[in-house]
């Protein structure tokens, strides 16, 4: 037997107990007649004690075993003299009667404690036992907390998890495709799914009605914090219902989770339509936990003689409340922040509204205490705020609006990980103009409907097209997105037209699915979140690799089995493959 109890299980109930142990040894503290280990295993830790006096030969055993040695002990569960309250183990210990080294260990490369020594690169390396630290495996149970309670949730309500195929057909939408050679179809490629879209859409013509499938997607794409080159999705679609159906459904999945696991529910989710969303906030998925709209200046602002302002689209304001007497210097940090390549702003306009009444602004020459009251007004700013006002085209100040606002809204510590705040988007635009290609593409995917009030516009407006298309927004973070579905043959047909497809393209990529649509397909739509999103979401961070337990580095590697790699030559030839990049 190699334990009877784990090391996050005894309490005081069990002094007086034997118990057997097994784990790894945490560190270990000499202090002369006493030694102490702290044992550890995934369920938490327990002090080992060792009496020179009592027993000296299995002190000197105990003595040497490194960090991270793997051993078992015999003992009793007695009462600690120094109680640590901090942990559920803290008032007991165990006085080892025996002890047993199963497996004994290298010191590891960084300490395998909370606060760690080692850096990013050395713990992905060597990802087994940063796995080990509890921070790390705080985050997989919270992850399989999450998927089991999705599980529960979607299972209580009707839906079925159906699996679907992993290597499947390259298409040109979307983001890229990662491929798979087929050796037995020389010159043939599989792809690995960007999501099971297409194949969730079938399975609802087979009448599956609400399929779920808690599923890896891949998208070669560059990476971010909240991006990976593998990633999971919770993808669910449900037949016979409208937009309202699917937002009420996943509303209560994710309320069901916070309740579930955070404890708390957050109540109805508030919904904004696309173009409010990009007045108020700039942005498709507005962090609504905080205010700082944007404030359109271009009555108050035009014809005092100030040419930037005078010659631009647009003026947005935003007030930061409480900051009228930041520094010369911060001010211009911010202006070097916003002028920096990424945001791309010409300048930053900014004015003091003083706590005593007065005015100032990096633009005085041209604006009178009178005007800028007007600015104050105008914005709701009050003595003590201060205003910061970009202009230019509407969509670019839009966008660097967008990024100041965020930034503002961190340093303000305005945008505190423990605050949730969802809501839906609703009402994207069908399609998006790609001014490098010339062409329109599909802001969501080809799949989605346009309102069907507006299905007389693709051919004659197509740009103002609005689909039943929907994201579910929590923190400024784009947690899942999905749509209300095309299920006609003609319309999906209208809409390849539109995104450039010949009829023959068309066919080739996609009509497996427009010929199924010719065989009763029922209306459907659905959405997927982003598993790995949520998880960091609701473990207040921003990366998600630290929800993955095998996450890839920033260039797509997993440095610690070293892939990709290079395959060798007769696999090369086996697969048909030619190298062109030189072998490293
Ligand atoms: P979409 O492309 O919006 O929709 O993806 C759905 C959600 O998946 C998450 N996500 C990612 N997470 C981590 N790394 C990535 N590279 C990544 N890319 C996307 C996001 C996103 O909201 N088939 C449609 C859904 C549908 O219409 O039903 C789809 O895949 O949280």
């Amino acid at each position: 037997m190699h334990r009877s109890h784990t090391c996050g299980e005894l309490r005081t109930s069990h002094i007086g107990q034997e118990v057997i142990l097994s784990g790894w040894v945490q560190r270990s503290r000499d202090l002369g007649g006493m030694t102490f280990i702290d044992l550890r295993d995934r369920y938490g830790i327990t002090q080992l004690a060792f009496n020179m006096e009592s027993n000296a030969a299995l002190c000197e055993q105990a003595r040497k075993f490194g960090r991270e040695f793997v051993i078992k002990v015999h003992g009793k569960v007695i009462e600690r003299s120094s109680k640590n309250m901090q942990i559920a183990t803290g008032e007991i210990e165990i006085e080892v009667t025996s002890l047993e080294l199963l497996n004994a260990s290298k010191t590891p490369p960084f300490t395998i404690e909370d606060d760690t020594d080692g850096g990013d690169d050395l713990r992905m390396k060597y990802r087994y036992l940063d796995l080990r630290r509890s921070p790390l495996r705080n985050n997989l149970m919270l992850r399989h907390r999450l998927s089991i309670e999705t599980r529960n949730y979607l299972d209580t309500v009707g839906f079925m998890e159906v699996e679907t195929p992993y290597l499947i057909k390259s298409t040109p939408e979307g983001a890229r495709d990662f491929v798979v050679p087929s050796r037995m179809n020389p010159g043939q490629f599989y792809a690995l799914p960007q999501s099971p879209q297409t194949f969730k859409q079938l399975l609802m013509v087979s009448g599956y009605d609400r399929y779920y499938q808690i599923v890896k997607c891949f998208r070669d794409e560059d990476l971010r914090a909240d991006r990976q080159p593998e990633f999971t999705q919770i993808d669910c679609e449900m037949a016979f219902v409208e937009q309202e159906d699917i937002l009420n459904t996943f509303e209560g999945l994710v309320r069901h989770l916070f309740n579930e696991v955070k404890g708390f529910d957050p109540g109805a989710f508030p919904r904004m339509l696309y173009s409010e969303a990009m007045e108020r906030y700039g942005c498709d998925k507005p962090d609504v936990r905080f205010g700082m709209e944007f404030c359109y200046m271009n009555d108050v602002t035009k014809n005092k003689g100030f040419n930037v302002f005078d010659s631009a689209e647009t003026v947005i304001g935003i007030v930061a409340e409480g900051c009228s007497e930041y520094t010369r210097k911060q001010l211009d940090e911010l202006t070097e922040w916003v002028k920096r390549p990424q945001i791309g702003a010409k300048g930053l306009v900014y004015c003091r509204v003083n706590a005593d009444g007065t005015f100032k602004s990096s633009v005085d020459k041209f604006y009178s205490e009178e005007d800028l009251k007007t600015w104050a007004d105008h914005c709701g700013a009050k003595p003590g705020d201060l205003i910061f006002v970009l202009s230019g085209d509407l969509d670019a100040t839009r966008k660097q609006m967008n990024e100041l606002r965020l930034y503002l809204g961190a340093a303000l510590g305005l945008r505190d990980p423990k605050v949730f705040k969802p809501l839906w988007v609703l009402d994207f635009p069908l399609l998006e103009w790609d001014e490098d290609t010339q062409r329109y593409h599909a802001m969501h995917h080809p799949f989605t409907s346009p309102k069907p009030e507006q299905l007389d516009m693709l051919e004659t407006d197509p740009g103002n097209v609005n689909a039943n298309a929907y994201d579910m927004v929590i923190n400024g973070v784009e947690i899942g997105g999905g749509s209300i579905r095309i299920h006609d043959r003609g319309v999906q047909s209208r809409m390849f037209d539109l995104l450039g497809f010949t009829k023959e393209q068309a066919l080739a990529q996609f009509g497996f699915l427009m010929n199924a649509f010719e065989y009763g397909a029922p209306p459907h739509g659905g959405l997927a979140l982003g598993f790995d999103r949520l998880c960091s979401l609701f473990g207040g961070s921003d990366s998600i690799r630290d929800f993955i337990a095998f996450p890839k580095n920033n260039s797509g590697r997993d440095v610690m089995i070293d892939a990709p790699s290079v395959i060798d030559q007769a696999q090369m030839d086996e697969l048909f493959l030619h190298s062109t990049a030189p072998a490293e």
